[in-house]
């Protein structure tokens, strides 16, 4: 079920969302060989930074809920983790964040060298503000800082990853196509969200507040990635809730050419990727559907 997502050939459409395993490469290639097509580090930041405190991952019902707090080794800190992910057998997708466009700029630079597939640009996290503003929810800020990017970041694809929280996804996606954009991900956690433990009277996590992944977010991804496809012509990396071949068969359906999951991995393990990527083809054999690129859009009117 191979794929070409700008460019960048997959054995398939699934990709390890950011933060999920961390940036140990080790356990990254471990994921490629498991079967994902590509997989994506933990945001990297400017400098060396401690997360929030325990608890910051929870269960509920429909997901997870975590304020991990982008605990980052710093880019001056990952040279040996990126030889060792020099033959992974999947493409390496490494995401940035910065509090400024100097920080994007800084990380991108300490970075470049490595030649990663993909520069994910991390404007969706609440950690990633400028004036108390997520850069992903103003379309003139998104745009600068993927011009700042792209400017560093020289033949290396750039892919900026939205928020649900922007008031107009399209809008930021269209802007951020404009600032040269190879690709567009979508999307990072919602929220934030907050769980309270009745018996304890008190919030479950140790920062009161967190992003939520997972099932109960598949809606709103599917609705951003969808708005998205309209608004754009480059190519979508859809994700949000995506646990299973159907819910990725559907996100493409919205109109993403390859699928980001998180979450699922702590339901199916990091196997996930092959069991996702096997109940596809298993759905397009029973649809007679010859190539998943078939699917991309096909909701649209
Ligand atoms: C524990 C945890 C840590 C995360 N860390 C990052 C991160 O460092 N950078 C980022 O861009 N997204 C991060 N995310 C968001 C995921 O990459 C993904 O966008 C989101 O969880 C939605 O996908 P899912 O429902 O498949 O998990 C994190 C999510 C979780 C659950």
């Amino acid at each position: 079920m191979e794929i070409e997502f700008c460019g960048i050939k997959m054995k398939n459409p699934t990709v390890l969302a950011s933060g999920i395993l961390g940036v140990n490469a080790e356990l990254l290639k471990r994921v490629a060989r498991e079967g994902a097509g590509a997989v994506t580090m933990k945001s990297i930041g400017p400098k060396e930074k401690q997360g929030h405190s325990n608890p910051t991952v929870l269960e509920w019902e429909h997901g997870l809920i975590n304020a991990v707090g982008l605990p980052s080794p710093g880019y001056k800190n990952m040279e040996n983790e990126f030889k060792q992910l020099e033959d992974c057998e999947s493409p390496v997708i490494v995401s940035i964040y910065g509090a400024s466009i100097e920080e994007f700029e800084k990380v991108t630079e300490g970075i470049v060298g490595y030649e990663p597939s993909i520069i994910e640009i991390n404007i969706s996290c609440p950690n990633t503000k400028k004036e108390g503003q997520i850069f992903g929810c103003n379309a003139e800020t998104a745009a600068e800082v993927v011009e700042a990017v792209n400017k560093i970041a020289g033949k290396i694809k750039v892919m900026p990853k939205l928020t649900p929280q922007a008031n107009n996804i399209a809008e930021i996606a269209r802007s951020c196509e404009k600032a040269g954009a190879n690709a567009i991900c979508a999307i990072n956690t919602l929220g934030p969200g907050m769980l309270i433990d009745a018996d304890a009277r008190k919030p479950v996590l140790a920062n009161k507040f967190g992003g939520v992944s997972g099932p109960a977010i598949k809606p709103i991804a599917l609705r951003c990635v969808y708005q998205i496809y309209e608004a754009v012509s480059i190519p979508i990396l859809g994700m949000g809730g995506i646990t299973n071949g159907t819910d990725a068969i559907e996100m493409m359906m919205a109109g993403a050419t390859a699928v980001g999951m998180g979450t699922a991995t702590h339901y199916r393990g990091i196997n996930a990727f092959k069991l996702v990527a096997d109940e596809m083809q298993h759905w397009m054999k029973e649809h007679n559907v010859e190539n998943i690129g078939e699917l991309v859009g096909v909701v649209h009117d």
